[in-house]
C-alpha cells in the first residue's frame, strides 16, 4: 500500500478542483444555526460523513485543530461558536484543497456578517505528522479522513493528535466502520479507500487502536447506515454494509482496569432500597436513569441481580453519568 497516499492526494486535489457531491455523502443534515449562511460551492464539497461540531465541547473556548479541511464547512461551523481571531487552525496536505477552502471560507465572510476570514488558520500540514506544538489545543477533529489510512498510519495520526491535545482534550472523530471482512482486493484498491469506501475497520478494532494510544475515555455518539458495496458495483462476492460513527475521545489518563467505553448503555435500579451503591462511585437512585460505561455495565451485570436493569449499547451517548 505504499503508494496509496500519493492516491489519495491526487484525489482530492480532483476535488478541489471539480466538487464531487456524491463523495462521501453524509446522511445527516447539515448543521442549520441561527445567522449561519453555509455557500453552495462550501455544501457541495461536504465530503465527511457525520458531524465532528458539538457545542458541548467548545464551553471553554477551546482552540480547535481540524485536519483535512475539505471545502471548510465545519470549520466555519466550529468559528460559529468561537468567532475569534485563530480560534480554528485548518490543516491538509493538499496545496489545492487548501485554495479552495480558502476561497470558500471568503465567500462566506460576504454572507455572514458574524464570520472574519481571520477565525480561521488554514496551513499546510500532514496528519502523520502535525506542525503543531504539544498540548498546545483543547479540541482536535477530523471527519473522514483517518478511515482512509492502513492501520500504521492510523495508529500514527492518533498518536500525533494526543500528542498535540491539552490534557483532557477532545478528539472527535467522524468515520466510516464496517462488521464485515472487507475483501483484500477492494481493502487494497487505493482508490476505493481514498473515496472513505474501503478502508474501514469493524468499530471495536477502531476503538482498540483510540484507546492503544492513551486516549482514557471515549464516547460513541451516534452510530448510523453509510454505504452499500453490492457485487453488481463493486468486485466483491457479497454485499457489504458500511456504517458510520460519530466518536469522541478525551485525553484522559488511562485508568488502572482500561478504558472507560460509554456506548450508550443505562442502569435503571427498581428495587426497595433508597438507593443502590455499588462502592465504585455509581449510586443508582430508584428508576433514575445512570449512563454506564461498558466496563462498569459488566461488573453490574456480574451480580446478577434482578432489581437492576442494564440497557444494550444504543450508541448514542450525549453525557451524563460516570465511568
Ligand atoms: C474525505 S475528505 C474530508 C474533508 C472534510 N473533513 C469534510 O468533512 O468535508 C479528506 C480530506 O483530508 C485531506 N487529506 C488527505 N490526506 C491527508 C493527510 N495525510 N493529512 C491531512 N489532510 C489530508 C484531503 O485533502 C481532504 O480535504
Amino acid at each position: 500500500m505504499e503508494g496509496y497516499l500519493e492516491t489519495t492526494h491526487d484525489l482530492y486535489e480532483r476535488a478541489a478542483e471539480s466538487p464531487d457531491v456524491g463523495l462521501c455523502c453524509t446522511t445527516t443534515p447539515i448543521w442549520q444555526l441561527p445567522g449561519l449562511v453555509i455557500p453552495k460551492r462550501m455544501q457541495e464539497m461536504n465530503y465527511g460523513c457525520g458531524s465532528t461540531v458539538h457545542p458541548r465541547d467548545l464551553a471553554n473556548e477551546p482552540t480547535v485543530l481540524y485536519v483535512g479541511v475539505g471545502g471548510g464547512m465545519e470549520l466555519l461551523q466550529f468559528s460559529y461558536f468561537s468567532r475569534r481571531k485563530g480560534g480554528v487552525i485548518g490543516l491538509d496536505v493538499v496545496d489545492r484543497m487548501l485554495e479552495a477552502c480558502d476561497a470558500n471560507l471568503k465567500k462566506a465572510e460576504a454572507s455572514n456578517p458574524w464570520f472574519k476570514r481571520e477565525f480561521v488558520d488554514l496551513r499546510k500540514g500532514d496528519a502523520l505528522n502535525l506542525p503543531i506544538e504539544d498540548g498546545s489545543v483543547g479540541v482536535a477533529a477530523q471527519n473522514c479522513l483517518f478511515n482512509i489510512f492502513t492501520e500504521d498510519d492510523l495508529v500514527k495520526a492518533l498518536q500525533e493528535m494526543h500528542r498535540v491535545l491539552e490534557p483532557h482534550g477532545r478528539l472527535i472523530l467522524s468515520d466510516p466502520v464496517c462488521e464485515q471482512k472487507m475483501p483484500q482486493n477492494l481493502r487494497e484498491d487505493e482508490e476505493l479507500r481514498a473515496l472513505c469506501l474501503s478502508g474501514s475497520l469493524p468499530l471495536q478494532r477502531y476503538l482498540d487502536l483510540i484507546t492503544s494510544v492513551g486516549f482514557g475515555t471515549v464516547e460513541i455518539r451516534a452510530k448510523r447506515p453509510y454505504r452499500i458495496l453490492d457485487p453488481s458495483q463493486y468486485d466483491t462476492s457479497e454485499q457489504i454494509y458500511i456504517e458510520s460513527v460519530e466518536v469522541c475521545a478525551i485525553k484522559d489518563p488511562m485508568p488502572s482496569d482500561g478504558p472507560c467505553i460509554f456506548t450508550g448503555r443505562t442502569a435503571i435500579y427498581y428495587g426497595k432500597e433508597e438507593y443502590f451503591d455499588d462502592g465504585a462511585g455509581h449510586i443508582l437512585l430508584p428508576n433514575q436513569p445512570l449512563s454506564i460505561c461498558d466496563k462498569t455495565a459488566g461488573v453490574l451485570e456480574s451480580l446478577g441481580r434482578e432489581d437492576i436493569f442494564i440497557s444494550e449499547r444504543t450508541f448514542f451517548y450525549d453525557g451524563g453519568g460516570c465511568c
